[in-house]
C-alpha cells in the first residue's frame, strides 16, 4: 500500500479536525460511502501550535473502520517532535505522517523512521518558509503540503498568496511527488487551487460545516474533475 495506490488523480481529503466529534464514526461512515478514499488526520501538540488537537487515541478509535473499507488515514504532524510520535501513529492504525520542515533539521531521518514503521511520508511547510527551502528538503517524499494558513485550526480564510507557492512548488518537484494544499479549501477556491498544481486538497469546514457532509463532498469532488 502506498500513495501511488492511493490517489485516484486528485482527491479532496476531509480533515478529521473539523468534525463533529460525539458524531466521528458515523460522518466517516457516510463519507466512505460517498467515495471519500483519504481522510486527513491533525495532530496538534500545544507547542508547534497553540491547540492540542486530537492524537492516537482518536486516531486508533477511527482506524478500524477506515481501514476495513479501504480508507488511508494522512497524519498531519503539527508537533515539535515527530521522533517521538511517528512511532505512536503507526500503532494506532495511521497510514502515512507528514512533519513540519521548520521542526527538523534531518527530514531525511524522518522518512526512513516513517518508512521503518511501514508508513507513507511528507513534508509540510508554513507560509513563512521559502518553497525553495521546502521543496529541497523534501527528498524521498510521497508528498510536500503547502499551508494555505497559518497552521492550529480550522475554518480560517485561504491566503490568496498560497496560489503562486503551489505553482513554484509544483514545478520544483518531481512529477511523482503529490502537491497537497491544506487550509481555507471550499467550492469558492478548489479549481484554482487544483489548477496551479495541488491534486491533494484538504477541506475541514467546507465537509464538515455543512448539514449534509457527504453532499460537500461529492460537490467539492466534482468540481476537481
Ligand atoms: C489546521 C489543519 C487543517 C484544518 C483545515 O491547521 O492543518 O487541516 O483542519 O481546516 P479548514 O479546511 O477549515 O481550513
Ligand atoms: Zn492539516
Amino acid at each position: 500500500m502506498s500513495w501511488a495506490k492511493w490517489v485516484r488523480g486528485a482527491e479532496v481529503e476531509p480533515s478529521l479536525y473539523a468534525a463533529d466529534f460525539a458524531r466521528l464514526g458515523e460522518q466517516v461512515g457516510e463519507l466512505l460511502d460517498a467515495g471519500v478514499r483519504i481522510f486527513h488526520f491533525d495532530m496538534g501538540d500545544g507547542h508547534f501550535v497553540e491547540p492540542v488537537t486530537i492524537g492516537p487515541v482518536v486516531l486508533g478509535s477511527i482506524a478500524p473502520l477506515v481501514r476495513e473499507r479501504g480508507g488511508v488515514l494522512d497524519c498531519h504532524l503539527m508537533v515539535e517532535n515527530p521522533d517521538r510520535h511517528i512511532p505512536q501513529i503507526a500503532r494506532a492504525g495511521g497510514h502515512s505522517v507528514t512533519f513540519h520542515h521548520e521542526v527538523t533539521r534531518e527530514p531525511g531521518r524522518l522518512v526512513e523512521l516513517a518508512r521503518a514503521h511501514g508508513l507513507g511520508a511528507g513534508l509540510a511547510f508554513n507560509p513563512e518558509t521559502a518553497v525553495a527551502d521546502a521543496a529541497a528538503a523534501a527528498n524521498g517524499c510521497d508528498l510536500v503540503l503547502c499551508m494555505s494558513i497559518h497552521p492550529g485550526y480550522s475554518g480560517q480564510a485561504f491566503m490568496p498568496e498560497a496560489l503562486d507557492r503551489i505553482r513554484e512548488l509544483r514545478g520544483r518537484l518531481p512529477d511523482d511527488v503529490h502537491v497537497q494544499v491544506d487550509g481555507g479549501i471550499g467550492p469558492e477556491n478548489a479549481e484554482e487551487v487544483r489548477e496551479a498544481g495541488a491534486n491533494l486538497l484538504v477541506a475541514g469546514s467546507a465537509v464538515f460545516g455543512a448539514e449534509d457532509v457527504a453532499g460537500a463532498y461529492a460537490r467539492l469532488t466534482s468540481a476537481l474533475s
